[in-house]
């Protein structure tokens, strides 16, 4: 596209066929290995892997599950782009459960993906323990060996951020009525970060957490408030997973009922759910350091964050997508400039949150959700800032920002600064909800759309087109023409440029539909490289059964690519479990169960991956 010289081939490797087995496959001359899949030991006592008498405690020492999105910082610590490529920390997010693989009191019961195993309608408390200590962020430090293999290496900043662990709430909604609770009658502190979808990097070498479908994790069967109703808290039977049904009486699960209990809200959980749905910074160089939720970008089912590169004396801007039908496209401009030698996530504390209208002519505007501004006033129901950010998704309706068909992640191109996000679908979009940005009714495929800000990064108005219609042949286009059997995918979710300029794409068919009917045609979740500039696009991975591939790095060098396997094994049905089939064992056909796992991927002949 627009304005980049063509440099090197940026896709350079033999597309590879989509298949339906249990293993990943790579072009020729690529291998993988498996590293750090969920359960292994990282912290304290390193407790070795068993599913099936790890306990709570013991999972909080050790990686969670369901890999997500995910960076590597090289170990020198200046920078997150800059430095080795062979040590140094990743740090993951681990978005959900799966709790059937995960109790050995599951074992013969029937129960799908979704279900958690009761006992006379309670938990067992250490069962809910382990997920929660499952969910969360690791931090672990990584080496490359002599051999070529990668390693864990035992390290103090090796860390394991969960359900259960305290964090800091910063920015406008600090001190707020909205989310004083037993916990924090001050309201300035909650615990736990859950649903940690795709993540960001900021600038100044720290790591955001995402939470993204965090509303399902708390029930309230009472009239619900409109910052409950509007994000789907559980209104009736358990919760997603029931915690609040723990067997011992502890604030760590009853939190998780949200109906109110008492006369104050400092005297119960009505508020907890209130300190979810935010982007949340972690220092991984600093163990000690506590995790603080930054809420002036919003609360919504935050997919992931992703940055503008900074400039001297310029503002910080990112972009956040809302990842749930008919939601929005966010984009964050802080209040001060940045300047390289002081810059912090102070810098996120302060600052203008923008909504995205796109318009049919193919222009675009930022609506900014601004107390006092566009009718965000008392006579409309939003009496601070406050607020307006707790019930981000409301201020964004009012202000007419464009509906969009489930934002997934973001990229932004490293030269030009042109941002693409993902689309992934919209099955419930109806031929009189068209629109050219979400153009198809019933949307089984997804699109990835763009758009290049009107002069600087923090412009208000911008230019938008559609880059690729995802879908079968008979329904898709790429640069002009219809996507070929080394191209087709559908659902696109991760999305990242690596520094050359080579866009990854990451699908994410869901484990409903995913082998069957006319998803069949594009076997399992897949990983494509595209050349955006010169309109390449090929088939680069295909993952195992049951799985998504999501989240994507690499080492500063580009030589070592880090790919995250999220849930093989999904698609087991409720019947086969029970009977003991359960159709991925991924990574070891020697394990009962299949694991989440992040792939190490590096060429024979050493040279950058993807080229
Ligand atoms: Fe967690 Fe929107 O994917
Ligand atoms: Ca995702
Ligand atoms: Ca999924
Ligand atoms: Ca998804």
């Amino acid at each position: 596209s627009r304005g980049v010289a063509s440099g090197p081939q940026l896709v350079g490797f033999d597309a590879i066929a989509v298949h339906a087995r249990d293993e990943v496959t790579l072009p020729a001359g690529y291998r993988h290995q498996v590293l750090v899949p969920w359960g292994e030991p990282i912290s304290g006592r390193m407790p070795a892997f068993d599913p099936l008498t790890n306990t709570g405690a013991d999972q909080a020492q050790q990686m969670g599950s369901h890999h997500d999105g995910m960076h590597f910082y090289p170990i020198e610590g200046q920078s997150p782009y800059e430095g080795s490529s062979e040590d140094g920390l990743l740090v993951m997010n681990h978005e959900y459960v799966e709790p059937r693989f995960m109790h050995a009191s599951a074992r013969g019961q029937s129960l799908n993906r979704n279900a958690v195993p009761l006992f006379n309608g309670q938990r067992p408390a250490d069962e809910v323990l382990k997920e929660m200590h499952a969910h969360g962020v690791s931090v672990v430090r990584i080496r490359k060996q002599a051999n070529g293999e990668w390693q864990v290496v035992a390290d103090p900043r090796n860390r394991r951020i969960t359900g259960t662990t305290e964090m800091q709430i910063s920015g406008p909604v600090r001190g707020s009525d909205l989310i004083k609770t037993r916990f924090s009658p001050e309201g300035t502190r909650t615990r736990g970060t859950l649903n940690n979808c795709a993540h960001g990097v900021t600038p100044w070498n720290t790591y955001l957490t995402c939470e993204e479908n965090w509303a399902g994790y708390f029930i309230n069967t009472a009239t619900q408030p409109r910052e409950q109703r509007r994000y789907g808290v559980t209104r009736e039977g358990t919760s997603r997973y029931a915690w609040e049904k723990a067997d011992q009486a502890s604030d760590l699960y009853q939190r998780f009922n949200a109906t109110p209990q008492a006369a104050q809200a400092t005297e119960d959980f009505r508020n907890e759910p209130n300190t979810f749905g935010w982007v949340v910074e972690i220092d991984p160089f600093n163990p000690q350091s506590t995790p603080i939720k930054r809420t002036a970008l919003g609360r919504f089912a935050h997919e992931g964050v992703v940055f503008q590169p900074p400039v001297e004396g310029q503002p910080i801007v990112c972009y956040s997508g809302d990842d749930a039908r008919f939601e929005y496209i966010y984009k964050f401009v802080s209040a001060q400039p940045y300047h390289q030698a002081t810059a912090g996530g102070h810098l996120l504390d302060h600052g203008t949150l923008y909504v995205a209208r796109f318009n049919e002519d193919g222009s675009g505007e930022w609506l900014p959700l601004v107390f006092g501004m566009g009718g965000l006033s008392a006579e409309n129901g939003f009496h601070s800032q406050a607020d307006v950010l707790v019930n981000t998704r409301l201020a964004a309706d009012f202000v007419g920002a464009t509906k969009m068909d489930r934002p997934e992640w973001g990229a932004v191109h490293p030269q030009t600064g042109e941002v693409y996000f993902t689309l992934t679908n919209n099955s419930r979009r109806t031929e009189d909800q068209l629109h050219p940005a979400n153009p198809r009714a019933a949307n089984d495929w997804g699109q990835i759309i763009r758009w290049r800000e009107a002069g600087t990064a923090q412009a208000t108005r911008f230019e938008w087109d559609l880059f690729i219609m995802a879908g079968p042949e008979g329904d898709s286009q790429f640069a002009g023409a219809p996507l070929n059997q080394e191209q087709i995918f559908n659902s696109p979710d991760g999305l990242w440029f690596d520094r050359q300029g080579r866009l990854w794409i990451q699908t994410d068919m869901s484990e409903s539909v995913v082998n069957t009917g006319k998803w069949a045609e594009f076997g399992n979740n897949q990983m494509l490289a595209c050349d955006p500039v010169n309109l390449v696009l090929k088939r680069f991975l295909v993952g195992p059964i049951g799985q998504e591939i999501t989240g994507v790095c690499s080492t500063p060098d580009q030589k070592t690519l880090f790919v995250n396997v999220q849930h093989p094994g999904a698609t087991t049905s409720a019947a086969e479990f029970a009977a003991g089939q359960i159709n991925s064992h991924w990574p070891s056909t020697a394990a009962i169960y299949p694991r989440s796992g992040t792939l190490v991927i590096s060429r024979e002949d050493g040279r950058i991956v993807g080229s």
